[in-house]
């Protein structure tokens, strides 16, 4: 996620812009960069560095400004280097544009641009803007801008200024938040609150669709359709370390909220709008190599494993591949069985992880071919493998990982999804169907996210337990095993997930009055096995908490407590029941006291071994 601030109004333009853009640094970025009018000329200086070097830079420089936008850059598409980061010109340079989000069809409108004669200079996504406000200009910058996003899919919060309306700050919104600060004779632009709290607390948030164009006297905002529309003041009364989540009261939960948004991102810019094919333009297998793999091994720690074993599923099932799914810290002294027809995946969150890294060294030795999926651009993980994607889920502060956890395992999906396609073990109208259901997904958690009140009551009625099992059949055991990890981290709760079928054989005889089962029931097919695994816990007087896809009678029946998720096809149940494990876990830790955004003990990025 990266970071937006604009000003107008009468003090210097570019220091209120380092100081908003400081505010934000929490997010993690790479790059800065601002654009200012400079006795209207348009001056734009950008460095893949700290905003402190650029800050440097500018004061060696004349120059006088009282209009100006900046940006931190937490680099998606193109590398963290200087021609990256934002603002972003176009061949005249007389426009300058800032962005947060993805322009899923940038590569279809770049095209279309080159063709027009329009030369590009980065690798971004977010340049298309500026080229497609330059054709569109005829001397009003705020129809510009309208005219230049329509043929723009995807989502964006942006702000763009011009050399030929020196005087005017315009900016728009879909999917991203922009908020419009209100000073004295001055205005503000920014992506996140604390970027406005130290120049004022009055602002209009700005809605879904609109617009805003503001110039010395005047903020106005119209809706998608032109018309105006009447914004009212609110008055923040947040302190800057609530602004900085959101207004939630943890990092974990507003990462929790952002999933939908997160999700909705990589969905539109990997599937094509026919929803029969998967653009991973990231990895340059052909698909001569995809065919060629005899199989895959996948290594990883912690949440990032589990990713792996809902991988394993799904890669299996769809592509008809065997996959290994191995903890790195095991894999990297087991002298593994590899040959360079091996295709080795590697997940992490952070691209740095001591264990995932040496596996990925073993790995190369023995020849493999290495992909990472990773959240950090430029980490060690992505510049040691030999191809990677990107799971563009934004910094994750809290130590417990959620939205990154989802990003990974929705790259996994499309994943299988492509292999299953290249080795034509599915037909294009299978994927589709399964496309389908996966663009549901960001609208099925928002039902999830609006029902986390009754996830706060079950976890209210069981926060005093110290032992809990979680329970399930499939690609439930994969998500049981990632609920149990949260637990554990969050709530220093003992959690231990079991694949419901091996009860017998052990763990029932822990189970006795009262003694907490979360059952996961989201798998069709698996469902009546699993419900009389659960009749088992219940004749020992268990007390289960089953999780289901839509109602279910014999869910109902046989378990204490439900949390029913939205009525949806089996695959997707892991990007599905593991939210509400999230849920769970978090307001376990509330109950409890505990600290949730940085548990005793662990650490977000493990670098030693
Ligand atoms: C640490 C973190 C976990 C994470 C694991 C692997 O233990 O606390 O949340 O899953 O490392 O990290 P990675 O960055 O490689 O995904």
């Amino acid at each position: 996620m990266s970071g937006i601030v604009g000003y107008l109004g009468t003090k210097d333009a570019v220091s209120v812009l380092f100081e908003g853009l400081k505010t934000l640094e929490y997010h993690g970025y790479d790059s800065v960069g601002v654009a200012f009018l400079n006795d209207a000329a348009l001056r734009v200086y950008k460095k893949a560095d700290k905003i402190a070097v650029l800050e440097d830079e500018l004061n060696s420089i004349e120059y006088h400004s009282q209009i100006g936008i900046g940006h931190i850059r937490l680099a998606t598409h193109g590398s963290p280097v200087d021609v990256n980061a934002h603002p972003h010109s176009d061949c005249t340079g007389k426009f300058a544009v800032v962005h947060n989000g993805i322009i899923e069809n940038s590569h279809e409108l770049r095209s279309q641009l080159e063709r027009k004669g329009h030369h590009f200079v980065s690798d971004t996504d977010s340049e298309v803007l500026a080229h497609l406000v330059e054709d569109a200009y005829e001397g009003d910058l705020l129809a510009a801008l309208r005219k230049a996003l329509e043929p723009v899919r995807g989502s964006y919060a942006l702000v763009l200024i011009s050399e030929y309306q020196p005087d005017c700050l315009v900016a728009a919104r879909k999917n991203n938040p922009i908020i419009v600060g209100l000073g004295e004779g001055e205005y503000f632009l920014a992506s996140d609150l604390p970027a406005l709290l130290p120049f004022t607390r009055d602002v209009y948030f700005i809605d879904e669709g609109e617009f805003v164009e503001i110039t010395p006297n005047n903020v106005q905002v119209i809706d998608s359709d032109g018309n105006p529309v009447a914004k009212e003041v609110f008055h923040v009364d947040w302190d800057v370390s609530v602004a900085e989540r959101g207004g939630y009261p943890h990092f974990m939960l507003k990462e929790i909220h952002e999933q939908p948004q997160i999700l909705r991102n990589t969905l539109g810019s990997r599937i094509k709008p026919s929803g029969d094919d998967i653009i991973l333009n990231d990895i340059k297998l052909t698909p001569d190599e995809i065919r060629s793999f005899s199989k895959i091994v996948i290594t990883a720690c912690g949440t990032s494993y589990h990713a792996g074993l809902v991988g394993k599923h799904l890669l299996e099932k769809w592509a008809r591949i065997p996959v290994e799914v191995e903890l790195a810290s095991e894999f990297r002294y087991r002298d593994p069985l590899l040959d360079p027809s091996t295709l080795v995946i590697v997940i992490s969150q952070s691209g740095e992880t001591s264990d995932t890294l040496a596996a990925l060294k073993e790995a190369r030795e023995k020849g493999c071919r290495i992909l990472a999926i990773t959240n950090v651009v430029d980490s060690t993980i992505t510049r040691e493998s030999d191809e990677v994607i990107y799971t563009w889920a934004g910094q994750e502060i809290s130590i417990a990982s959620t939205k990154a956890y989802t990003a990974q395992l929705l790259v996994m999906y499309l994943l299988a999804l492509l292999f299953a396609k290249e080795r034509g073990t599915m037909t294009q109208d299978e994927i589709a169907v399964i496309t389908s259901a996966l663009q549901q997904v960001p609208g099925w958690i928002e039902e999830i996210l609006e029902q986390e009140e009754s996830l706060r009551e079950i976890a209210g009625h069981y926060h005093n337990c110290n032992d809990f099992f979680y329970l399930g059949r499939g690609l439930d055991y994969a998500v049981a095993m990632e609920g149990a990890l949260k637990l554990k981290e969050t709530s220093y709760v003992h959690a231990e997930a079991y694949a419901a079928g091996e009860l017998k054989h052990g763990p029932l005889a822990l189970i006795t009055e009262g003694v907490p089962v979360v059952a996961l029931a989201t798998q069709e097919d698996l469902l009546e096995k699993l419900v009389s695994n659960v009749r088992g816990v219940k004749t020992r007087g268990g007390a289960v908490v089953g999780v289901s896809l839509g109602q279910s009678d014999l869910v109902d029946e046989t378990c204490d407590h439900v949390f029913r998720l939205p009525k949806a096809p089996s695959f997707v149940g892991p990007l599905l029941s593991v939210v509400a494990l999230q849920l769970f876990a978090y307001y376990m830790s509330c109950a409890r006291g505990c600290d949730v955004d940085m548990p005793r003990n662990l650490t977000k990025s493990v670098t030693v071994e």
